[in-house]
């Protein structure tokens, strides 16, 4: 059987025997096997040993071949792989094929990736940014490529932007490091509109949001007059919260669908998709889409909506009982990766937020929900212990702009976090006063204050 030791072996023999290996016998499999396998290419390899298999009937293999001809970096083979980047099937064979070109960083390379930039297939733009952007400085290239910031494609946008213009797509406000926590947001509670609260604090100061707000015309506490001012009033929520939030960290909201319940026997009950309607404007705001969590109830604690169905077995009547919510996870956009998040921090700080033991490993969560007297939407301790650990890291700020019964900032505390919340009801606010616990973190004790206490305190820095 063929060893990588024989392609290793042929390959330092020459060109003649790596040429015998490949056409020692007429399968796709072995082919592969051997393309696959050339490793690094010596400088006298002969590329017309791999080019006869740029017409091969098999897409893997003449991409395998293009990936060959792309190692030895020659104009030798522009025009092959000019012919396979416009005219192969495949958009990977012509991905790599312009890949390969970019790969020769030859001004006679210039005219073919050019005309890439114009292609239809997104990937093949950018595949020919990168290649052209070896040349930024260049006045012709920075023309062509600069000429692609109002590309109908986001990626190719953000790829121009973020050459040409990195502040615009960064900074938000001046840098603070991202480890400086204003005293004023160290466990407060403050009772008040959310969004007169969020106004008094200044740009990039919290790093993790986790909420659930309220459900539409659902439970006493969330009434609106229609579900476009609902969603409106979310959406200026959330573009605060996205103003509040530091540059590239998250935003996890829970939120399910609701049903409003039918006025009368000659209604249908209206069941409205929250997450659904919410996210478009999410991702206008800027927040970057990250994932979708599911949070899975048992069905013997979710509300039996089957039931009929059961009866009468009729399609079209059929209504599966929710055991599901959603925890969608956002994140501020930004171009730098998540290391650099993770780069603000110092060793023992990454240390000690590392998540030890066990930790999910799907996005669907099993978790009971939590009842409580005083309030009837109260986070299950285990889902907020959950995103707090897998989103923050010690010392940070955790704010929760629809606090309830203050689960967030119970936790947050408990995993030596600090917490900032929110709430408007005098009655919800007044049930976190009497749960007042001992400060945990820093000696900082919490401090429950009123709107215009708290906005006191914020001008006095
Ligand atoms: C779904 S509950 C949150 C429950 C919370 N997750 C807990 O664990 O207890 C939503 C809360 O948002 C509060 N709320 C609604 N509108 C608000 C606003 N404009 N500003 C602050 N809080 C608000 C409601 O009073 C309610 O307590």
């Amino acid at each position: 059987m063929l060893s990588k030791d024989n392609i290793r072996n042929a390959l330092q023999t020459g060109n003649g025997a790596v040429n015998a290996l490949l056409r020692s016998k007429d399968d796709s499999n072995h082919i592969r096997f051997v393309l696959e396998n050339l490793g690094f290419l010596p400088d006298d390899f002969d590329g017309s040993v791999v080019r006869q298999f740029l017409q091969h009937r098999q897409a893997n293999i003449r991409l395998l071949a293009i990936k060959n001809l792309g190692k030895l970096k020659t104009l030798a083979y522009l025009e092959d792989l000019s012919c396979a980047a416009f005219t192969d099937a495949n958009t990977n064979v012509r991905r790599e094929a312009v890949s390969a070109i970019g790969r020769m960083r030859s001004k006679r390379a210039w005219d073919v990736l050019m005309r890439a930039l114009e292609d239809e297939d997104p990937k093949i733009v950018c595949q020919a940014i990168r290649g052209l952007l070896v040349f930024k400085g260049e006045k012709k290239i920075d023309d062509a490529l600069q000429s692609l910031s109002r590309h109908e494609n986001e990626t190719v946008r953000q790829i121009i932007a973020r050459e040409y213009q990195p502040a615009s797509v960064t900074r938000t406000a001046p840098f603070q490091p991202h480890t400086a926590v204003n005293d004023c947001l160290k466990n407060v509670i403050v009772c008040g509109d959310t969004i007169e609260v969020m106004r008094c604090l200044s740009a990039e100061s919290i790093h993790l949001t986790f909420t659930s707000p309220p459900y539409y015309n659902a439970r006493d506490y969330s009434i609106y007059p229609s579900y476009e001012k609902y969603l409106s009033f979310l959406e200026e929520v959330f573009r605060e919260v996205y103003r509040i939030t530091k540059e590239g960290r998250f935003f996890v909201l829970n939120t399910s669908p609701v049903i409003v319940p039918r006025v009368s026997r000659a209604h249908s009950s209206k069941r409205y998709p929250i997450p659904f309607d919410i996210h478009p404007r999410l991702i206008k705001m800027g927040w970057d889409f990250v994932d979708d969590i599911v949070w899975q109830k048992p069905e013997s604690s979710v509300k039996n909506r089957v039931g009929g169905f059961m009866q009468h077995r009729k399609p079209l009547g059929y209504k599966p009982n929710p055991v599901t919510e959603y925890l969608m996870v956002y994140r501020k956009t930004t171009t730098r990766l998540l290391d650099w998040n993770m780069r603000q921090y110092d060793r023992k700080t990454v240390e000690e937020s590392k998540v030890k033991g066990d930790y999910e490993t799907t996005n669907v969560w099993q978790i009971d929900p939590c009842f409580n007297k005083v309030h009837s939407a109260v986070f299950p301790k285990d889902l907020c212990k959950r995103v707090i650990q897998y989103y923050s890291y010690r010392g940070d700020v955790v704010f929760d702009p629809f606090a309830g019964s203050g689960t967030v900032g119970r936790v947050a505390k408990n995993l030596k976090r600090h917490f900032f919340l929110t709430e408007k009801d005098k009655t919800y606010f007044s049930y976190m006063q009497s749960q007042k616990r001992e400060p945990l973190l820093d000696n900082t004790p919490t401090r429950f204050l009123s709107l215009k206490k708290f906005a006191e305190t914020v001008s006095c820095q």
